[in-house]
């Protein structure tokens, strides 16, 4: 397939961009105290440079009650002088459009940041920060009305080509919509029609502001995903409305921080909610933006081919490759460092109070120290280990000139990322190593499979480096009943070396891996996507029964783990989802559960109430892993620089692995 859609321009008012490509607001947490830094100026002058057609900076706090102060404001003119000169460089070495998010978090702010009770539309509190807001006075609707304005007046003092309010996403203007948070008895509250009075009267007021040859827009959520929240029909409802106002675009996103259902990660489809950017642009004639999961070219061309949309949003993706659209329009598409949608880096940051990094691009957030210089003395450097962490040493290492050779005892590269792939809804992590195969190849390492490197090899070569990205193995556990046949490692069952899987499976440890390995272990049961789709396409059985396929898993699940909380090192954003798939497939999760002893037919275990027996036909090993680091004790350090990277260093995640393989591979 070409890609010509995404690559023809479009007019949003008087506003020419050259593609359709939107890099949406991130918030980056990058501020000090609502100053654009120059951290802010690296990362989005990387982006700018990468071939984006708009890239909407912000959120930009209008107001001190209702942001963070991680994030850049523009509630004083003091904050627009820095913005305003790096808006006119990237005006003067690129031809991007640039536009702005205007941010009120509402109930979603917090006191602990501002030092101020946050507003909202009724003193109803969010499960994000728990703590009540105060219901706002007509005088702070007129207070907020004018902040947008003036927000919206200082952008454009500040360069910008186009302006964006935030209306959805459970911020300000989307709890006064819902009727989940605006309980309202005045002319704000009750009806649609009141609820969506607030948001307009906010458009009405920026429009006012910019003038009618600005180009506006908003960003709404095409469906709140909340228990009795707006769907699609209201969202498209308030976005007619919108229009007649004044807007000039529309930004459909998904749903709040406290929906049901997924929204951003990995297990989400890509292109899942194209469908909501359809359902408003079926309704408005200004032109829609879809977002969310879009970030694979060839979904994002058949998408605007489709009509669902107009232009296409790249958030994480442009984390992950700033120059994924010139990558794309240029054909270099084996050059491509995917998002995979794991959210480790950027929005688990985000959600545990860090700044926002990326798993597989460890320049995120500190593109202004981390350039990949040439090399001063070019050295002969071999690399025990194609597993995230030896794959990105190597890449970095030859792109910095020297002669790289890459040992990989297996077949395939990958290492673990494959076993992390097997689990359902994680099979985008195959990206990971597909991306590293393809530029390793393009920059010229040689890469040597089903070879395993020993210190035999290591002394009669002599290599001036060796990197030691040998990864780990699963930890051995010494309990009564250990070695028996029906007990075997999470490890096996997801490299599918495990051919009968018993009907009673008992699986202990109740990390990461061992949760998925229950879901994969679920999954072997249940009714794939495409029959699903094909049973309800025809109508061929009741909609219940076949909705229940999806969950008909046809064996007994349990999880065990001595913690108190299971999937404890899964990410904020992610966990929640991962425990909602266990529980709907039936999957016992038992904390405080410890293993005493399996016997030929069950697990003993300890628990609060005493000793107990868990009838088991397999019983599945997933405690964790230990560091594989033999080479480098064994190699004689005084001819080869010896450098031990990733899980060989510690047993961790693919983040720490990529980041030490780049870190390192700068330096030698
Ligand atoms: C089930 C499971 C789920 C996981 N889920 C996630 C997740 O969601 N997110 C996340 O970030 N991380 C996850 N991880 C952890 C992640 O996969 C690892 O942290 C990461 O792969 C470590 O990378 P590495 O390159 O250091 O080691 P590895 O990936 O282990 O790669 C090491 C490689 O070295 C090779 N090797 C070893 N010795 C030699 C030798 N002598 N010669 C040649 N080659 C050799 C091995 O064959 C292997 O390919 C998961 C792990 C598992 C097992
Ligand atoms: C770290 C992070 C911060 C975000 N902050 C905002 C925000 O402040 N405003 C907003 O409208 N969307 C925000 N989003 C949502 C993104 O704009 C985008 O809709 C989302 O990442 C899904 O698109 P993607 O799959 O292309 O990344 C954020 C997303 C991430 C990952
Ligand atoms: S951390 Fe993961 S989800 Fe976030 S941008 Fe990077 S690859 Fe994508």
């Amino acid at each position: 397939m070409k890609f010509i859609k995404l690559f023809e321009p479009i007019t949003i008012n008087h506003l020419t961009i050259k593609n359709r490509v939107v890099m949406p607001a991130m918030a980056l947490a990058y501020a000090d105290n609502y100053t654009f830094s120059n951290r802010y100026k690296a990362f989005y002058r990387e982006r700018a440079r990468g071939g984006v057609g708009l890239m909407i900076i912000g959120p930009v706090a209008i107001d001190k009650v209702g942001s963070t102060p991680f994030m850049p404001g523009l509630f004083d003119d003091r904050y627009i002088p820095p913005i305003r000169e790096f808006i006119d460089e990237l005006h003067r070495i690129t031809d991007i459009k640039l536009g702005i998010q205007l941010m009120q978090m509402g109930r979603y702010a917090s006191s602990s940041y501002t030092g101020l009770t946050p507003i909202a539309p009724s003193a109803i509190a969010s499960k994000l920060t728990r703590e009540i807001p105060r219901e706002m006075t007509r005088d702070d609707i007129e207070e907020v009305k004018e902040a947008y304005a003036q927000g919206a007046k200082r952008a454009i003092e500040a360069g910008f080509d186009y302006i964006e309010i935030l209306a959805g996403g459970g911020y300000l203007i989307g709890e006064f919509l819902s009727p989940i948070t605006n309980h309202r008895t005045d002319e704000y509250g009750g009806p649609i029609k009141n609820r969506m009075r607030f948001g307009l009267e906010v458009i009405k007021k920026v429009r006012q502001m910019v003038g009618k040859d600005f180009a506006m827009g908003i960003r709404v959520s095409g469906h709140d995903f909340m228990e009795g929240g707006h769907t699609n029909i209201e969202s498209a409802l308030f976005c007619t409305e919108a229009e007649k106002t004044g807007v000039n675009s529309i930004n459909v996103t998904g749903g709040w921080h406290e929906t049901y259902v997924p929204q951003i990660t990995t297990n989400v489809p890509l292109g899942a909610f194209l469908y909501l950017a359809r359902g408003i642009k079926e309704k408005v004639s200004v032109p829609v933006f879809a977002s969310n999961r879009l970030g694979d070219p060839f979904i994002a061309e058949k998408a605007l081919r489709s009509g669902a949309a107009d232009m296409i949003c790249w958030g994480r993706p442009l984390l992950a490759d700033p120059e994924l659209p010139i990558k794309v329009e240029k054909g270099r598409l084996n050059e491509i460092v995917y998002c995979i949608g794991c959210n480790q880096g950027c929005f688990d940051s985000l959600l545990s109070g860090s700044s926002v990094c990326c798993t597989l691009n460890p320049r995120v957030g500190r593109e202004a120290d981390t350039e990949i210089k040439e090399a001063k003395i070019k050295k002969r450097v071999f690399v025990e280990g194609g597993g995230p962490a030896g794959m990105e040493f190597a890449l970095v290492a030859k792109q910095r000139g020297h002669d790289v050779t890459l040992y990989e005892k297996e077949e395939r590269l990958g290492g673990q990322v494959n076993l992390v792939a097997a689990s359902p809804g994680k099979k985008e992590f195959l990206n990971v190593v597909k991306s590293l195969k393809n530029r390793m190849e393009i920059s010229g390492v040689k890469i040597k499979s089903k070879t395993t490197l020993t210190s035999k090899m290591v002394e009669e070569e002599r290599p001036d480096v060796l990197a030691v990205a040998s990864g780990a193995r699963p930890i051995e556990i010494n309990v009564p009943g250990i070695a028996q046949p029906h007990v075997v490692s999470a490890w096996d069952v997801l490299n599918e070396m495990v051919s009968d899987i018993g009907k009673e499976v008992v699986i202990v440890g109740g990390s990461a891996t061992g949760c998925e390995t229950a879901l994969f272990v679920a999954s072997l049961g249940v009714v794939d996507p495409e029959t699903f789709t094909f049973l309800l396409y025809h109508s061929a059985d009741d909609f219940d029964r076949v909705r229940k396929l999806l969950y008909r898993i046809g064996r007994k699940i349990t999880v065990i783990d001595i913690l108190e909380k299971v999937a404890g090192n899964v990410g904020i954003s992610t966990r929640w989802s991962l425990i909602k798939s266990l529980r709907l497939m039936g999957v016992e999760l038992r904390p405080k559960t410890k293993l005493v002893e399996i016997t030929a037919n069950a697990v003993i275990v300890d628990t609060e109430k005493g000793r107990e027996s868990i009838p088991a036909d397999m019983v599945i090993i997933a405690v964790g892993s230990q560091s594989v680091d033999d080479l480098a004790k064994e190699v004689k350090q005084d001819r080869t620089e010896v450098i031990t990277i990733g899980d060989a260093k510690e047993p961790r995640k693919i983040t720490e692995a990529v980041r030490e393989g780049f870190d390192m591979a700068l330096r030698v």
